[in-house]
C-alpha cells in the first residue's frame, strides 16, 4: 500500500447513549488520532434492530472498506453481517456476538467467565446461602445469555443460593425500575441483587431504597467503568459489592482494523481481561483509571497543539511561496 492510502471504516453501534458506549466511542476516536489515514463513519441504530440492519446497509454504499459493529442482538443482525462479510469486506465484532462465524475478527471480554467470577464472588459473599434476583441484559443480545450461563454455573454447588426472581432488564435502568416492582413485592427476602451491568444494579439499588429503606440487600453489576456515579465510583460509595470490569475494546478495534487494512498478521479471536472491583482493590483501580482519563486528556491536547503547529506551518510554506512567485514575476 502507498503512503498516503486512505481508508474508511464503518462502525455500527447498536446503542450509543449510554456511558460505556461513549467510553467505547471515545477510545476509538484517541487510538484513531494515531491512523490519520483513518475516516470513522459513524452510526447509532439507538437499540433497534431494523435500524442497525440499514446502518450497515447505508455503511457499505458509502463504500467503506471495513465494518466494524456490536449487534444489538444476535439473530436479527448475523444474516446483514454475514452479506457484507461474503462481499469482501473485513468486518470486526466488538463486545455483542452473532451467531455465525462469518466475520474477520472478534474483540470482546469473556462474558461466560465474567458471570462465573459473579457467581463465585456472591457464593462467598452470601456464604453459600440467601436469596437473589439476576436482572439479565437483553435476553436476544450474547452478553446476557452468557453472564446467566456462567453465573448460573458458579453456583450449580450451592444448593442454598435460590435465584427467587429473574427478569430481561435489557441493560436499561427504566426497564429495571418497572420489572423490580412486581419481582419485589413476590419476594420476601432479598440478599443480593445481581444485575448483567451497572447501570442496572443501581437501578435496583434506588427502588429497593424506596421500597425497603434499611434493608440490607447487596447489589452487583457489570462494567466497571471510571467516572462520576458509574461502577467504581459505586463500588467506592459502597453502593454496590463489586462490579466486574468489562473493557469495551474500543482501542483494539481501532488497532486490529489497521492491521487487517494494511494486509497485517492480526488474530481473530481477541479476548480483553476482566477481573472484580470490590472495597479490597476500589482504590488502586480509581487511582489508575484517574490517571488513564488525564493522560489520554494530554495525548489529545497534544495532538491539537500538533495539529495547530502543522497548519501555521502550511499557511507560512504558501505565503512564502506566494512571495517567491511575485519575485519571480516582477
Ligand atoms: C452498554 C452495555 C453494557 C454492557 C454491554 C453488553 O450498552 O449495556 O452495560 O456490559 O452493553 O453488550
Amino acid at each position: 500500500a502507498s503512503e498516503n492510502k486512505h481508508y474508511t471504516i464503518g462502525f455500527s453501534q447498536c446503542t450509543g447513549g449510554d456511558a460505556w458506549r461513549r467510553q467505547m466511542l471515545s477510545a476509538m476516536k484517541g487510538e484513531l488520532l494515531f491512523h490519520p489515514e483513518i475516516e470513522l463513519q459513524y452510526r447509532d441504530a439507538h437499540g433497534d434492530n431494523a435500524r442497525q440492519v440499514n446502518d450497515i446497509r447505508d455503511l457499505v454504499k458509502n463504500g467503506i472498506d471495513l465494518l466494524i459493529v456490536s449487534p444489538n442482538e444476535a439473530s436479527p443482525i448475523t444474516p446483514v453481517v454475514e452479506e457484507v462479510f461474503k462481499m469482501g469486506i473485513p468486518v470486526i465484532v466488538v463486545d455483542r456476538k452473532i451467531s455465525s462465524s462469518f466475520y474477520t475478527a472478534y474483540i470482546g471480554a469473556d462474558n461466560y467467565e465474567i458471570g462465573e467470577l459473579a457467581g463465585s464472588y456472591v457464593s462467598e459473599v452470601l456464604g453459600g446461602k440467601g436469596k437473589i434476583i439476576e436482572i439479565w441484559g437483553l435476553r436476544g443480545s450474547t452478553p446476557a445469555v452468557e453472564r446467566h450461563k456462567g453465573f448460573v454455573h458458579a453456583l450449580s454447588g450451592f444448593p442454598n443460593i435460590d435465584v427467587v426472581a429473574e427478569f430481561d432488564g435489557a441493560w436499561e435502568i427504566d426497564t429495571v425500575k418497572h420489572g423490580l416492582a412486581a419481582a419485589t413485592t413476590q419476594a420476601t427476602t432479598v440478599d443480593l441483587v445481581f444485575a448483567h451491568n451497572d447501570v442496572m444494579a443501581y437501578g435496583a439499588y434506588e427502588v429497593f431504597k424506596e421500597a425497603r429503606p434499611g434493608n440490607d440487600t447487596k447489589f452487583i453489576g457489570i462494567d466497571g467503568l471510571p467516572g462520576p456515579a458509574a461502577g467504581i465510583q459505586l463500588v467506592d460509595d459502597k453502593i454496590l459489592s463489586a462490579t466486574f470490569l468489562y473493557p469495551t475494546g474500543g482501542e483494539e478495534a481501532i488497532r486490529t482494523a489497521s492491521k487487517i487494512l494494511k494486509k497485517e498478521h492480526f488474530e481473530k479471536d481477541n479476548v480483553l481481561l476482566s477481573t472484580v472491583i470490590d472495597p479490597k482493590n476500589v482504590r488502586v483501580m480509581k487511582l489508575q483509571t484517574d490517571k488513564i482519563s488525564s493522560q489520554q486528556a494530554d495525548i489529545v491536547r497534544q495532538q491539537e497543539k500538533i495539529n495547530e503547529q502543522v497548519n501555521a506551518y502550511t499557511k507560512q510554506s504558501v505565503l512564502i511561496y506566494i512571495l517567491l512567485a511575485s519575485l519571480v514575476a516582477t
